[in-house]
């Protein structure tokens, strides 16, 4: 199969992690028999200092004739002083944007492997497995915004809006997903105080109607973020609003190791986008220290979503599992005393072990 891919690295640790990301892909290829067609364009505030703008047009371009695309991550703090539009994350999120891509899927499983690395203990955090579905082009990043008023006396505004065919479709996405998994939906608002989600816990209830076999829960975001802490295993699918699932998958990530392990699909479009879920932690970047999981995980959730294929897909994340399981761990997981894999020695480590598994009888079925 020919797989036509852009790879935007973008910022910070963004252009290290990606680089161990499509190693992986092409360990994959030449596994499986398929050919690559990478091509890898500027963004955030890589695009900045090229041509002034975080998602130049040659970029998005490139995106939308593509069949899927992978990112790091984008910021830095070289950027903050830039204007609103010129951010490195206004290019990100016109990405998103651009590509349509509405609902943001996060999975956060705690790996057999990794128990003793939460900060949890390993009876609380064991057998979690749960899914963000995130709303990902609407609320409080979408709408109008201002700031106002002379210096020492400024007001601004950030305003949440969410109508009603945006949760709508938000919502049956997350109780699509349910029905292949334990069949359970949390729904994450703060419909005490907001009357956006108290129209989001109206219309997600609606839309559940027609999910008779899914089980619908409705948590203030406070209440569930207590619950992902002191009980992370009883979630399945958490469907929420756009910031709640930034804020909520960040801390999921903590919950099950590290942040740096968490990989993401965003979906709606015709082109989906692929993410780890850190940022571009400037305070690492360039030190081959960061955990390349994230987005080789992403990888995996690219072969499975994008192109359909499971075993490859599978490959993948049990050439993960085994890696972890042998003990190699980067410096975000190594435990004190432990000489840390360096962000390239963990990459090659599943690249050959993609290559290993392929060798074992049964592997390599065609689907
Ligand atoms: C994420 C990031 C982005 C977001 C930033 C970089 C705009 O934190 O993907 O979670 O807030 O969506
Ligand atoms: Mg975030």
């Amino acid at each position: 199969m020919l797989l036509k891919i852009t790879i935007l690295p973008g910022d910070g640790i963004g252009p290290e992690v990606t680089d161990e990301g499509v190693r992986v892909l092409e360990s994959v290829a030449e596994v499986f028999g398929h050919q690559l067609s990478l091509s890898r364009k500027d963004v955030g505030g890589a695009a900045v200092q090229s041509s002034r703008d975080p998602l130049p047009k040659d970029t998005l371009l490139a995106c939308q004739a593509s069949h899927a695309v992978l990112l790091g991550a984008v910021g830095g703090t070289a950027f903050d002083n830039l204007s609103a539009d010129l951010r490195p994350e206004k290019g990100l999120l016109r990405l998103r944007q651009e590509l349509g891509v509405f609902a943001n899927l996060r999975p956060a499983v705690c790996l057999t492997a990794l128990e003793d690395c939460s900060p949890l203990r390993a009876e609380i955090v064991r057998g979690t497995n749960l899914l963000i579905v995130r709303e990902l082009l609407g609320g409080i990043y979408f709408g109008e915004r201002s700031i106002q008023g002379p210096k020492g006396n400024r007001t601004a505004t950030d305003t949440m809006k969410y109508g009603e065919p945006e949760i709508e479709r938000i919502a049956r996405v997350a109780f699509e997903l349910a029905k292949s998994r334990r069949r359970k939906v949390t729904s994450v608002d703060k419909a005490n105080v907001l009357d956006c989600s108290r129209l989001w816990r109206q219309v997600v209830t609606s839309v559940s109607r027609d999910f008779s076999e899914i089980e619908l829960q409705h948590m203030y975001v406070d209440s569930a973020a207590m619950a992902l802490v002191s009980h992370p295993a009883t979630f399945d699918v958490v469907l929420t609003e756009n910031m709640f699932g930034d804020i909520l998958s960040d801390q999921a990530g903590g919950v099950v190791g590290s942040l740096g392990m968490l990989a993401s699909t965003s979906i709606g479009g015709p082109v989906a986008l692929y993410e780890p879920v850190h940022g571009s932690a400037p305070d690492i970047a360039g030190r081959s220290i960061a955990n390349p999981l994230g987005s080789i995980l992403s990888v995996a959730m690219m072969l499975r979503h994008s192109f359909g294929l499971q075993t490859e897909a599978a490959s993948v994340e049990s050439s993960v599992a085994t890696v972890l399981a042998a003990g190699h761990r980067t410096n975000d997981l190594a435990k004190p005393g432990q000489r840390p894999l360096s962000t390239q020695e963990m990459g090659r480590k599943v690249a050959e072990a993609v290559k290993e598994h392929a060798k074992l009888p049964g592997q390599l079925s065609a689907d």
